[in-house]
């Protein structure tokens, strides 16, 4: 069997009785876009697990979540077709030629699914009789309890535990501690899978990294990236921002206001720019691409500013891009250049239309030929995919490149100071 270094740890998968066992196993399988899959990464990354526990004897339940379909403010939960786990089922069956069960639940307007019913008995006894190969779950950010808290979040703990004999997390990028990620772990033997057991050794390497260590974060998702940031701007030595995260500090350094940058976020971000008068490590980007378009914040016409014009109480239209010009100038090119460690958790532009400047960030990053360069994230992955297809397919087979599954889960593991601190990871350690 395999064995992994990280093994001391954690309560691993190869150690666990399998044979004849539902399994039920929680993946990030949130690649789906619109009703498409649109990079299937971490699907495949998930297989060895498949593998192993069929290989074993064990009877597999996958669940995944997709997308954000709950409404944090309200709390409705909207079942669209495009957050379904469909195009995932479809996927596994060709890949692994198994006939996958979906079971259908009864969904209620705005309130997701209630309950698990007792119809899933039928496909969990086809399921040990062997008439199917796997069951996968509806999407799981579809059930009420799945994130919310109170009666309906216990109920649907107890349900879910009763439909499996074992509990594998294998969902390195769900970081957030959910029912089906955290709670679960409570009432079900519960071990950790081997893409789980992979990652978390990688993460080892950004933890304890070769110096100089540059980061270089952006994207959406601000709310839940500011506190990592914080902390990551303590374990770095340089650090590149992007996307909303950079619109937001620039605003606060400079007094400036661009479009879509919430008042909230600008707060938040005038604690990095504190701690960066005295330490200095966040490198400016000198070039934007801002739209022309007032109020537009889509393909149309852009120009490029420079942050050095940039004057208190100046208003820009909405920013999509970084200029990529940015990434060959001097002092950029110098601290990408000299950098041991590369952390990577960014799409520089607004996807679906500016690629230009990921496109020049990645290229640039790929002139550093001695660096251990970490990527992490889903829509990273897939845009250096797109964008540089050689760099990526070169990445896959190099020891000096690492693709992390979950972007956002490195930087809650940097937050912590340990890949043991997350909190769906916590329950997986061997007390
Ligand atoms: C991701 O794609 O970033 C992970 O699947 C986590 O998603 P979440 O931030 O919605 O929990
Ligand atoms: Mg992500």
């Amino acid at each position: 069997m395999p064995e992994t270094r990280s093994a001391p740890h954690l309560k691993l998968i190869q150690e666990a009785d399998i044979n004849d066992k539902v399994v039920l196993i929680r993946v990030d399988h949130n690649v789906v876009k619109r009703g498409q899959i649109e990079d299937p990464f971490r699907i495949d990354s998930t297989l060895g697990t498949l593998f192993h526990i069929a290989s074993r004897g064990g009877r597999p339940i996958l669940m995944t979540h997709v997308g954000r379909p709950r409404d944090k403010r309200t709390g409705k939960i909207n079942c669209s077709p495009n957050s379904s786990v469909d195009p995932l089922v479809a996927y596994l069956e060709e890949k692994l030629r198994i006939k996958i069960e979906a079971p259908a639940f009864s969904i209620q307007p705005d309130l997701g699914i209630t309950t698990i019913d007792s119809s899933i008995q039928e496909s969990i006894q086809r399921l040990k009789e062997r008439k199917i190969g796997a069951i996968y779950l509806p999407n799981v950010r579809w059930f009420q309890g799945e994130q919310t808290y109170g009666p309906e979040r216990t109920r649907f703990a107890e349900q879910l535990s009763g439909v499996a004999d074992i509990f594998v997390n294998d969902a390195f990028g769900s970081w957030q501690p959910d029912v089906s990620t955290f709670d679960i772990t409570r009432y079900l033997p519960s071990y950790a899978g081997f893409l789980m057991q992979q990652e978390i050794k990688n993460l080892e390497k950004v933890l304890d990294p070769a110096r100089p260590f540059l980061a270089i974060v952006a994207g959406a998702k601000y709310d839940t990236k500011i506190g990592p940031l914080k902390e990551l701007y303590q374990r770095v030595d340089h650090l590149i921002l992007g996307g909303v995260i950079y619109n937001a500090f620039l605003s606060a350094q400079f007094g400036v206001e661009i479009a879509g940058v919430p008042e909230e976020d600008v707060d938040l971000a005038l604690e990095l720019v504190r701690l960066d008068k005295e330490k200095n490590k966040i490198v400016r980007l000198p070039l934007l691409v801002e739209s022309e378009d007032f109020g537009e914040r889509k393909q149309g016409k852009t120009k490029t500013v420079a942050i050095k014009d940039f004057r208190k109480g100046d208003r820009y239209n909405y920013i999509l891009d970084a200029g990529p010009d940015a990434f060959h100038e001097k002092p950029v090119v110098d601290i990408i250049k000299s950098a041991k460690t590369i952390f990577v958790n960014a799409v520089m532009g607004l996807t679906p239309h500016f690629y230009d400047g990921s496109r020049a960030l990645y290229e640039a990053i790929d002139e550093n030929h001695r660096a251990l360069k970490l990527y992490g994230g889903g829509d990273t992955l897939q845009e250096l995919k797109n964008l540089c297809p050689g760099t990526y397919m070169r990445g896959l087979n190099n020891p000096d490149c690492y693709y992390f599954t979950g972007g956002g889960t490195v930087l809650k593991a940097l937050e912590e100071g340990s890949p043991f601190k997350i909190k769906p990871v916590e329950p997986l350690v061997r007390r």
